[in-house]
C-alpha cells in the first residue's frame, strides 16, 4: 500500500507555503536575545539585527619573518583599554598590562633546521605556524626542552577588577574591602621550546613520530638536522577547570585583600572553590624520576605530559604523598643521594611546614612535620637550600599572624621585629630530621630565592648565597601606593634585592658572618643545577629594570648578569632598549657535569660554565607600540661569554608574558609519554573499517553508558523527525528501511516544513544533497553548498542540547562550531559577531568567554540569535512553517533544567580509559585541546539521540573542529541519501573529511582518526 504522504511528489501539503518565509518584521523579533538560558552567566544582552558578519581574524598564524604580528588576532596582542587603578588597584592594573597581559591561545609551532657542513644552522622548513630561527645552534647543544611558567589569568581583564566589580561577582559593600587581584593568583601557563634530539641521540623510528603531526614538514633531511617545537599550554588544575566551567572567577583575592576581607574571602574560596587558595601551578617546574611537574607553593604538584605538555593530573607520587601535605615550588636534588628534597609550607593549617624527600624512583619517604602552633601562625617560606649533609630551612621576617585580622590588618606582613634565622637539619642516616638547629641572623631579612649553599672544607662553615631583600617585594607588590613606595625605597637603596652571603658555623649554631656580594639589584638567580649543594663559582641573575618598577610598578629584567663568586667579576648582557628578559636557564654541554671531588676541594671547576644560557626575551617595540603588541623570542647565550650576545634566536609565534621560573627538561622517554601511540599512528594510513551495527569497541562501554543515560532522560528526543510515523511499503531495495520482510519494508514518514520539502525535491532532481561539502557535482562551489545555518554550541550544555535536538527533529543541516570550555577560535568568533552587532569595534578587547551560547546565525535570513528559547522558536517558525515547538523543547526554564539534568548524567559515567577525567567536566562537556584547524569543515552524518554519535560529537568538540551535521533521525530522507552515498549501507555516525578524502564509519575509528589528524601535539 502506498503512503498518501510519500516523501516526494505533489502530495506535500501546500497550505503552509506562505509561512515558510518570515517577514522582516517577524524576523526582527528574533534579534533580541533572551539570554536567561544561555551558557554563560553574563547578564542578558541585546543583539540587534544586521547583516551577517564575516569571521574575525582570530588566527594565530599571521606572523612576519621578524616574528611580529602581521594581523592582530582579536583578543590578543592588542593593548586594550588602559586599566584604571580605581577599578583594579595599582598592582593589578600593572600586572594585567603590557607584557604581563595574559595571552589566550595555546599554540604549537615547528621549524626544522640543519647544522650544515660548516656547523652553521639554517632553516630547512617551517610548519604552517612557523618559528623563525636566526643564528647558529651548536651541533652539541643537547636534546631536551626549555620550559618556562608564569601566571596567565584565563578570563578577560574585566573579571580581575576589585572583587565585587567583575562579572558574576557578588557586589561587596565597599568593593575595595574585598581585595584586588594579585599577580601570583593568575592561572598557570607554560611555554616551552623543545630542541628535539641531536642527530646522534635519535633512534630509528623515533623521529618519525614527531613528523606525524607536522606532515607539511616531514623530515627528509640528513642526519645533521633537528626539529625545534614551541608550545604553550595552560596548566589545567582543578581550579582552572572549575572556574572555566562556571565562566567566572570562583576564588576571591587573598594576597591583596584587606585585613577585614581576608578571612571571609578565604572561607568563600573554601565553599565555592573547594580550597582556601587557588590551585594554579603557576610558579615553577621540576623534572624528577622521569616525571615533569608544574609547581606552586602550598599545593600538590601537577604532572605534565613531557612531550605535549598537557596536564595529566595532580601527582601524589603513587599514593606516597598525603593529600594534605603541600609541596614547595623549589624542591632540590640532594648531592650524592639523588633524592629530591622538599618542604611543604601550609599557611593555613598546622603543621605549617613539613619536610620530606622523594627517592630517585619516585616514592616519598618519611615526612617530618614542624611548626604546630595554629594560633601563633606561620613564617612564610618560598625557598630553601641544602648542602651535602644539611637541609637548610630559612625562616625570614615575613610571617602570617591570624590575630592581626582582629585589628583589620592583613595576616601576612614583613615583621621588622622578627630576626631571620636558618634552620639546619642533618641528613645523616641516624640523624633525627625533626631536630632543627636554629641559627639567628643579626637583622630582619627576607630571601625569596637562594643561589646555592655548600660546606666549606677548610673552615667547616656552611656558605649560603642568596638574593636578600628585606621586605622589598612585599611592599612593591602591594595593591596601592606601590610606585611611590618603590621610588622612595630605590632612592634609599636599602631593602632592595641583591646577592648576599651568609656563613654559618654548624657546630656553634651561629651565623658567623654576613655580607653583600654585589650591588646590582637582581632576582631569579640560577646556577648550573648540577652544582646544587656543592661549591660553585658562577651564578646568573636577571637585573631588575628599576625605571619600570618605579614608573610602571612592573617587575622586568633588562639584563642578565653572570657572577663569578670567586673573583667578584661579572659579565653583563643587556637585552637592549625596550627588550626585557626572563629567568635564564643554564643548559650544560654533555661534559659539563661537576667533578665532585674537584669542585668541593678546590672550589672551582673548569666545566661549570661549559654550556649555554637559554631564556625568553620580549621586545616591547618602540614608543608607538604597546608592549602587548611586541614579540617574544627564545635566545641562547654562550655561558662562558654571555656579554657577546645570543648565538641563536628563535622567534616565537606568540608573546611570552613575563612570568616566574624556568627549567631544563632532558630528553623524554617518549615511548611512555607520547600520545601518538602506534594505534594513532596507524590511523593515518588505515583502511576504513567495515561498518558493524551497534558494535561496541573496547573501552567504549562506560562512555556509551553515559550517552545512553542522557538519551533515556531526554525521552529519546531527537531520535525521530517531526511527524514520524511508521508505514508499510513495497520494498524497492533503494530506500532505507529498518526492517525488510517478504518484499515489504517498514517505511518511516515525516511531516517536515516546506523549506525542507522543497530542498528534498531539489536534491532528488539534482542528486546534490543540500549542505554537502564532500562530493559536490561539478560546478557547485563549496560556499554555496554549506548550510545557511551556523550554530555555536557547547557539548554538555542543556540549552545547546535542546537546539541540537530541534535541528534533528526538523531535519535541518547546520554547520556546528563547537565551543568547549577553554576554546578560543569558535568562542572568539561568536563573541566578536555578537559584540559587533552591539556596535563595538572588532579591535576592541574581546575574550572567548564573552560568547553567549547557544548562538545561531542564519545566512539565508540574516537572523542572529543567542539563547535556546529564541533559537528554537525561530527554527520552528522559519523551518516548520510557523509551528509551535513541543513543550519538551519550549517550556522555558523547566525544559532547560531537565535537559541539563540529562547531559549531567552523561558526565556521571566518565568516558573510556583513554579519556582523562581532567579533559572532561562533570556535565560531560569536554574542555578543549589544542588542535589544527581544517581548511574545510568536516561532514558528520548523525542524529542527536544516538549514543555512538554523541561520542564522535564530543571528540569534535574537544578538538574544536567545525563540522556540517547532516541529521539522520528516524524518518529522515537522508538515511536513503547516505545509503546511496556509501553503496548501500546506512549507519551513523559516518564522517567525511573533505580535507583528506577520508570517509569512515564506526565511532571508535572516527575518534582515532580525528585525534590522529587534528590533535596538535
Ligand atoms: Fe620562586
Amino acid at each position: 500500500m502506498a503512503c498518501p504522504h510519500a516523501r516526494t511528489g505533489p502530495l506535500y501539503p501546500q497550505k503552509h507555503a506562505t509561512q515558510r518565509q518570515l517577514s522582516q518584521q517577524q524576523r526582527s523579533k528574533y534579534t533580541v536575545a533572551r539570554t536567561s538560558r544561555t551558557e554563560t552567566s553574563s547578564p542578558s544582552s541585546i543583539i540587534p539585527s544586521g547583516e551577517p558578519t564575516t569571521e574575525p581574524v582570530c588566527s594565530d598564524t599571521s606572523f612576519r619573518k621578524t616574528g611580529r604580528a602581521a594581523g592582530r588576532p582579536i583578543g590578543d596582542l592588542v593593548a586594550g583599554p588602559v586599566l584604571r587603578n580605581s577599578d583594579y588597584g595599582e598592582h593589578a592594573a600593572a600586572f594585567l598590562s603590557g607584557n604581563f597581559q595574559p595571552i589566550i591561545y595555546e599554540t604549537s609551532a615547528v621549524i626544522e633546521i640543519s647544522h650544515g657542513e660548516t656547523g652553521q644552522s639554517s632553516s630547512l622548513k617551517s610548519d604552517r605556524q612557523p618559528l623563525d630561527f636566526i643564528g647558529n645552534l651548536p651541533v652539541d647543544f643537547p636534546g631536551g626542552k626549555f620550559i618556562y611558567v608564569g601566571p596567565n589569568p584565563k578570563f578577560s581583564r574585566e573579571h580581575y577588577k576589585a572583587w565585587g566589580k567583575g562579572p558574576g561577582q557578588a557586589q561587596a559593600k565597599e568593593h575595595t574591602s574585598s581585595g584586588w587581584h594579585h599577580w601570583f593568583e593568575g592561572d598557570g601557563m607554560i611555554y616551552a621550546v623543545d630542541f628535539g634530539r641531536r642527530y646522534d641521540e635519535r633512534e630509528v623510528g623515533n623521529y618519525g613520530r614527531f613528523d606525524l603531526q607536522d606532515n607539511e614538514s616531514v623530515s627528509k633531511s640528513g642526519p645533521a638536522s633537528r626539529k625545534l617545537t614551541f608550545r604553550n599550554r595552560y596548566v589545567r588544575t582543578k581550579s582552572w577547570h572549575d572556574e572555566l566551567r562556571r565562566g567566572m572567577r570562583l576564588f576571591r583575592p587573598l594576597m591583596n585583600a584587606s585585613g577585614e576581607a581576608f578571612l571571609p574571602n578565604a572561607i568563600a574560596n573554601l565553599i565555592f572553590g573547594g580550597n582556601f587558595l587557588k590551585d594554579s601551578a603557576n610558579t615553577a617546574l621540576c623534572f624528577f624520576a622521569n616525571r615533569l611537574f608544574a609547581l606552586q607553593d602550598t599545593m600538590p604538584p601537577w604532572e605534565l605530559n613531557q612531550i605535549t605538555l598537557e596536564t595529566t593530573g595532580p601527582c601524589d607520587f603513587d599514593g606516597s604523598l598525603p593529600f594534605f601535605v603541600p609541596f614547595t615550588a623549589h624542591p632540590k636534588v640532594a648531592p650524592g643521594t639523588g633524592h629530591l628534597l622538599f618542604f611543604g609550607f601550609n599557611p593555613v593549617y598546622p603543621p605549617h611546614c613539613t619536610i620530606g624527600s622523594v627517592s630517585p624512583d619516585g616514592v616519598v619517604g618519611p615526612l617530618k612535620p614542624l611548626w604546630h602552633n595554629a594560633a601563633h601562625g606561620a613564617t612564610f617560606m618560598h625557598d630553601f637550600c641544602l648542602t651535602e649533609h644539611y637541609t637548610i630551612l630559612f625562616e625570614g621576617s615575613m610571617n602570617i599572624r591570624p590575630l592581626r585580622m582582629l585589628k583589620g590588618v592583613h595576616p601576612l606582613q614583613y615583621d621588622r621585629s622578627q630576626l631571620a634565622r636558618f634552620g639546619l637539619i642533618r641528613r645523616d642516616k641516624n640523624a633525627n630530621m625533626s631536630e632543627v638547629v636554629w641559627c639567628k641572623c643579626t637583622e630582619a631579612e627576607m630571601v625569596y630565592h637562594f643561589v646555592n649553599a655548600w660546606e666549606d672544607s677548610h673552615t667547616g662553615e656552611i656558605v649560603v648565597i642568596g638574593v636578600r631583600e628585606d621586605g622589598f617585594f612585599h611592599g612593591a607588590l602591594a595593591a596601592t601606593g606601590t610606585r611611590e613606595w618603590i621610588t622612595k625605597t630605590l632612592d634609599q637603596g636599602t631593602s632592595v634585592p641583591r646577592m648576599h652571603e651568609w656563613r654559618i658555623d654548624p657546630s656553634r649554631g651561629e651565623v658567623v658572618s654576613e655580607r653583600w656580594l654585589f650591588d646590582d639589584i637582581v632576582e631569579v638567580p640560577r646556577i648550573n643545577d648540577s652544582f646544587t649543594g656543592v661549591q660553585n663559582q658562577y651564578a646568573y641573575a636577571g637585573r631588575i629594570h628599576t625605571a619600570s618598577l618605579s614608573q610602571e610598578a612592573q617587575l622586568k629584567f633588562d639584563a642578565v648578569i653572570k657572577y663569578d663568586m670567586n673573583t667578584g667579576m661579572k659579565q653583563v648582557y643587556e637585552h637592549g632598549s625596550g627588550r626585557y628578559g626572563m629567568e635564564a636557564q643554564f643548559v650544560p654541554r654533555s661534559s659539563s657535569v661537576p667533578d665532585k671531588d674537584e669542585s668541593t676541594q678546590h672550589g672551582e671547576s673548569s666545566s661549570e660554565d661549559d654550556g649555554w644560557l637559554v631564556l625568553f626575551v620580549h621586545d616591547e617595540g618602540d614608543a608607538n607600540m604597546s608592549a602587548a603588541e611586541g614579540c617574544s623570542e627564545c635566545i641562547i647565550l654562550d655561558a662562558k661569554r654571555i656579554q657577546e650576545g645570543p648565538i641563536a634566536r628563535i622567534m616565537l609565534p606568540t608573546r611570552v608574558p613575563y612570568g616566574a621560573h624556568a627549567m631544563w627538561c632532558p630528553l623524554a622517554d617518549d615511548s611512555d609519554h607520547h600520545p601518538a601511540s602506534s594505534k594513532h599512528e596507524s590511523m593515518l594510513s588505515m583502511i576504513p573499517p567495515e561498518p558493524r551495527a551497534f558494535a561496541i569497541s573496547e573501552g567504549q562501554h562506560r562512555a556509551l553508558l553515559g550517552a545512553v543515560m542522557t538519551g533515556v532522560l531526554r525521552a529519546a528526543s531527537g531520535l525521530f523527525v517531526n511527524g514520524w510515523r511508521p508505514w508499510i511499503a513495497i520494498d524497492d531495495r533503494e530506500q532505507y528501511a529498518f526492517i525488510r520482510m517478504f518484499g515489504f519494508r517498514l517505511d518511516e514518514l515525516n511531516s517536515l516544513g516546506m523549506f525542507r520539502k522543497e530542498q528534498i525535491e531539489t536534491e532528488s532532481k539534482s542528486g546534490h544533497i543540500f549542505g554537502d561539502i564532500f562530493a559536490l557535482p561539478a560546478g557547485i562551489a563549496i560556499e554555496s553548498a554549506l548550510p545557511s545555518l551556523t550554530l555555536f554550541e557547547l557539548e554538555g550544555c542543556g540549552d545547546c542540547r535542546l537546539v541540537r535536538e530541534t535541528l534533528s527533529m526538523l531535519d535541518i543541516a547546520c554547520t556546528h562550531r563547537p565551543c568547549p570550555h577553554g576554546a578560543v577560535r569558535n568562542r572568539l568568533a561568536a563573541a566578536a559577531a555578537q559584540t559587533q552587532t552591539l556596535g563595538k569595534r572588532l579591535d576592541e578587547y574581546i575574550y572567548p568567554e564573552d560568547a553567549k551560547l547557544p548562538y545561531l546565525e542564519d545566512e539565508r535570513t540574516g537572523v542572529r540569535i543567542a539563547g535556546a528559547d529564541q533559537i528554537i522558536e525561530y527554527l520552528y517558525s522559519e523551518y516548520l512553517d510557523g509551528a509551535a515547538p513541543p513543550p519538551m523543547l519550549s517550556s522555558g526554564k523547566l525544559a532547560a533544567m531537565f535537559a541539563q539534568i540529562a547531559v549531567d548524567a552523561r558526565g556521571s559515567a566518565k568516558g573510556s580509559d583513554e579519556i582523562s577525567p581532567f579533559r572532561r567536566g562533570p556535565s560531560g562537556a569536554f574542555y578543549s585541546r589544542p588542535a589544527r584547524t581544517p581548511e574545510k569543515p568536516l561532514q558528520l552524518w548523525a542524529y542527536e539521540a544516538s549514543p555512538f554519535c554523541a561520542l564522535v560529537r564530543e571528540t569534535l568538540s574537544e578538538l574544536e573542529l567545525s563540522y556540517v551535521l547532516q541529521p539522520c533521525a528516524r524518518g529522515s530522507p537522508r538515511r536513503t541519501h547516505l545509503m546511496s552515498r556509501t553503496g548501500g549501507t546506512f549507519q551513523v555516525p559516518f564522517l567525511e573529511d573533505p580535507n583528506t578524502g577520508v570517509a569512515i564509519f564506526e565511532s571508535s575509528a572516527i575518534i582515532n582518526y580525528l585525534r590522529s589528524r587534528y590533535l596538535q601535539l
